[in-house]
């Protein structure tokens, strides 16, 4: 599918694998998410525009690179928390903004609490991060609000993804980027991941 990168690097993986285990405790599973968020970034933000510079070395000039556009991270709450710091550690200098949506148990409809954004998206790349990716009610929810608010450029970093969530997103924004470490098998019949790695926010938050 076009602009959908299934991230298959071993250590992505390695991580991977160990959140999904049961016995994964929420500290073990904090730093886990913080790390192969980062790892994700890498092809994440693979084909973000430079453009050219220069720079003295204690040698003499050269030429260099530097990103073209403002970078913006936002995590979906809560979830979205567990891999904010991981990302934050590759991309120090990009501005941060909150959308808080909660998904009904019972009809899976997601629904915002928070929205926090800094200003002028317009010009910026936007990162939006969300480690389940699973009717996709609350991807679109966030995608939309962050279009609504002037953002050009979105792509989505998510963790796993459920076949149901990527074609929810394909239908509204046919060719945003989107970037997950595994598509899973399918939804459960209360709308959880499967196999998954179980309740995101639960399991780093120990609740
Ligand atoms: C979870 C998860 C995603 C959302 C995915 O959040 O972190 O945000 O569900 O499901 P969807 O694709 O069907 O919308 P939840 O609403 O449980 O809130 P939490 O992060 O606070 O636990
Ligand atoms: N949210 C989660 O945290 N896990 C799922 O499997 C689905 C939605």
């Amino acid at each position: 599918m076009k602009n959908l990168t299934v991230i298959n690097h071993p250590l992505v993986q390695h991580n991977l694998t160990r959140l999904r285990d049961a016995r994964t405790q929420p500290q073990e599973f904090r730093r886990l998410l913080n790390e192969i968020a980062a790892l994700m970034t890498y092809e994440a933000t693979r084909s973000f525009a430079v453009k050219k510079n220069f720079v003295r070395t204690p040698m003499e000039k050269t030429t260099g690179a530097q990103l073209e556009k403002e970078i913006v991270l936002v995590p979906i709450l809560r979830a979205g928390l567990g891999m904010l710091d991981g990302i934050l550690e590759m991309i120090p200098h990009a501005r941060v903004g909150f959308l808080g949506l909660k998904r009904d148990e019972k009809t899976l409809a997601a629904h915002f609490y928070q929205k926090s954004l800094p200003k002028n998206l317009t010009r910026c790349e936007v990162i939006l991060i969300d480690p389940m990716l699973a009717t996709g009610g609350s991807a679109v929810a966030a995608i939309d609000f962050l279009r609504e608010q002037g953002a050009k450029s979105i792509r989505l970093v998510s963790l796993v993804a459920a076949p149901e969530g990527i074609a929810r997103v394909r239908k509204s924004h046919k060719t945003l980027p989107i970037f997950t470490a595994a598509i899973d098998r399918q939804l459960n019949k209360v709308g959880y991941i499967l196999p998954g790695l179980g309740d995101a926010g639960d399991r780093l938050f120990g609740t």
